[in-house]
């Protein structure tokens, strides 16, 4: 055994869906979930996660930012890389879990899917900013739109992307499911029509699996 221990690096695992999907929601669960056991996480979202990301979640976020299509991708991706250079890299090399609300499958399911920004250019994009870094886990919330809108209560104005028509939201979902489709080691896809005490449960097994693989 050498003097120097290795640092295990820490799980990545992310959080998908459409917006009322119960993102938030779940995130608070695993947090204590990982707190019961110790693990040492952190909690982080997207688009955000540092100070230019915020900044860049802000202007993507504004209902009266006007953006084009290729902008969009691009500046989703540069705050992506702040990310994780800043955080998400760091945290894993030191050993943390690391848990983030969004990553880039939402870039694939709301630019591709719902403003039809070319899959290739976000896989491109992808390959340069992540140079390979993928998540370990991602929990994709899926259920009808009309479920998640009847969620989203509240008086809180709607953001650029809550604004978009049933349509959007709904070719975002497909976009979603056929990631999912397409990497099913990496993707669990959990019915998020259910009550959250059943949700939570397929969440803890998940958990558990991640925490368990070797
Ligand atoms: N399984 C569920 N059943 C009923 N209500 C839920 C469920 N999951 C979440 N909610 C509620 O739906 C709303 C949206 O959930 P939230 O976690 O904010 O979604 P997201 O972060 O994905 O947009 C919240 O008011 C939340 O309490
Ligand atoms: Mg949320």
């Amino acid at each position: 055994m050498s003097s120097a221990q290795q640092v295990r690096r820490g799980r990545f695992i992310t959080l998908e869906g459409i917006d009322g999907a119960g993102k938030s929601t779940h995130l608070a669960f695993i947090r204590d979930w990982l707190a019961n056991r110790d693990v040492d996480a952190a909690f982080t979202r997207e688009p955000g996660g540092t100070p230019l990301g915020e900044k860049i979640r802000e202007l993507l976020l504004a209902p009266d930012t006007v953006v084009s299509l290729d902008a969009e991708a691009l500046l989703a991706f540069a705050g992506r890389q702040q990310h994780i250079s800043e955080v998400i890299e760091p945290a894993l090399a030191a050993g943390r879990w690391l848990v983030s609300d969004r990553f880039t499958d939402s870039t694939y399911a709301f630019q591709g899917g719902g403003r039809g920004v070319p899959f290739e250019r976000i896989r491109a994009l992808e390959e340069w900013v992540q140079r390979g870094l993928q998540p370990d886990l991602t929990l994709l919330f899926d259920l009808p739109l009309e479920v998640a809108a009847g969620r989203m209560s509240g008086t809180r104005q709607l953001d650029r992307f809550e604004q978009e028509a049933a349509d959007f939201h709904q070719r975002a979902r497909d976009a979603y499911l056929r990631r999912a489709a397409a990497e099913p080691q990496r993707f669990a896809v959990l019915d998020a029509s259910r009550g959250i005490d059943e949700i939570q449960a397929d969440i803890a097994t998940h958990l558990r699996h991640l925490l368990e693989r070797r």
